[in-house]
């Protein structure tokens, strides 16, 4: 984070000490299978060479993105392990992709085609994978075309066949039966390429979900969101995935506190009435920074001193608005959106559920201009400081037992 990105008194803090914990657990949940991490969207939202870092140190041993944009930022961080690139790229994408020695994905003659163009130009060795669609219907070779590109791959020199793999049309929902019937459609491809005397390389079919079920794992898993602290499955069967432990908090000061009567109403279309007088907190998060709109219509809560507190109005680009009650709040009072304080916790899953989405939408929507803090390093970047006010801007009547802007402990301190 640049210092100049520190004046924002809003902030996700990634506790990445929780990602490599995660990627312990899963790592240890699927051996002898190797743990592939999913950095693709910025490390979903996280900051993806932080995340990448983390997961290798909690014995990831392979990185997955979906462009070969994010697979050179890896490189260019400096991260050398292994990076295979999830969908097809587009020509002009490859000759960078192999420079960076990205391990390509290919589901189409054509793709092949440039991908065999361009390392013979290039002058690369090149690896690359086939992938199968064994069901999902969103990309990948029909069995007859894999085929076809494996033969290929095993025939020629470079590029050379580094793997074999799907992806499941109900990884979210391990007990799906259709789970079994696209991972015995991928393993029946490869036995039989196995038999002609062809090794397919790695093979892998498994996401976070999937990976709870051991005939999925295969050679390797796939996993993003079990890394970055969520289970894919509801609470009650979420056994191995019970000690995951969400990365992203997302928070800030208060960057206004206004003492209002019960019946004023604040924000756009003042759509809420107070039910009682409270001190009404300005929080500097909006969704231009990925706070849904519907946050305040869902009646998703934040945290203001250990308390859920309800929003006051409508959610806007760059500020919300939260109904602070009687607390003792004022300017450069923390509010969490995500995370914990106090007693009190919140986090994606719960934002998902009330807002009638899934948390990868929520995590990866969290926006660029937000900055990341990263914490549970040994040697963790400070939190941003508190707004320095001159004086509480808090209304002329005074907030009950408001204080005045002090000094902040910092968000960990807080939580
Ligand atoms: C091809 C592929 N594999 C693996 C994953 C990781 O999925 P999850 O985050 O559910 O573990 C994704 C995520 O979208 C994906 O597209």
């Amino acid at each position: 984070m640049g210092p100049e990105a520190r004046l924002r008194p809003a902030w996700a803090e990634i506790d990445l000490a929780a990602l490599e914990a995660n990627a312990a657990l899963v790592r240890a949940l699927v051996a002898p299978a190797a743990l592939c991490a999913v950095v693709k969207a910025d490390g979903y939202g996280h900051g993806a060479v932080a995340a990448a870092r983390a997961a290798l140190a909690g014995g990831a041993t392979w990185l997955a993105v979906a462009l070969v944009e994010e697979g050179l930022a890896l490189r260019r961080a400096g991260v050398d392990a292994p990076v295979m690139v999830l969908s097809e790229a587009p020509q002009g994408a490859l000759a960078p992709a192999l420079d960076a020695g990205l391990t390509l994905t290919v589901y189409s003659d054509a793709a092949l085609d440039a991908v065999e163009r361009v390392a013979a130009a290039c002058r690369r060795a090149a690896a690359v994978q086939v992938k199968l669609d064994t069901g999902l219907h969103r990309v990948g070779a029909s069995p007859a075309v894999a085929d076809r590109l494996v033969r290929r791959l095993a025939a020629g020199e470079t590029p050379r066949l580094a793997g074999v793999w799907t992806h499941l049309a109900f990884g979210a929902t391990p007990n799906h039966p259709f789970n079994a019937e696209q991972v015995g459609r991928l393993c029946a491809f490869v036995d039989q390429l196995r038999a002609d005397g062809i090794d397919p390389g790695l093979v892998h079919a498994a996401n976070s979900g999937a990976a709870l079920l051991p005939f999925a794992r295969l050679d390797l898993v796939r996993a993003g969101l079990a890394l970055y602290g969520y289970s894919p499955v509801g609470a009650e069967d979420a056994g191995p995935y019970s000690g995951l432990r969400p990365v992203l908090s997302l928070k800030a000061y208060a960057s206004a506190a206004m003492r209002r009567e019960a019946g004023e109403a604040c924000s756009y279309g003042l759509l809420r009435p107070l039910p009682t007088a409270a001190t009404v907190l300005t929080v500097p998060l909006g969704y231009a920074d990925g706070v849904p709109w519907r946050l305040f219509p869902a009646a998703v809560p934040v945290l203001v001193g250990g308390e859920r507190r309800p929003l006051a109005g409508a959610v806007t680009m760059d500020q919300l608005l939260v109904d602070a009650g009687d607390l003792p709040t004022s300017v450069g009072s923390e509010v969490v959106l995500l995370g914990h304080q106090g007693g009190g916790a919140i986090w994606a899953d719960e934002w998902a559920e009330m807002l009638g989405t899934i948390p990868y939408e929520v995590l990866c929507a969290i926006g660029g201009r937000v900055p990341r803090v990263e914490v549970g390093l040994e040697d963790p970047e400070p939190a941003p400081a508190p707004p320095e006010v001159a004086a509480p801007s808090l209304g002329s009547r005074g907030a009950p037992g408001a204080r005045s802007a002090r000094p902040h402990a910092g968000s960990r301190g807080a939580s």
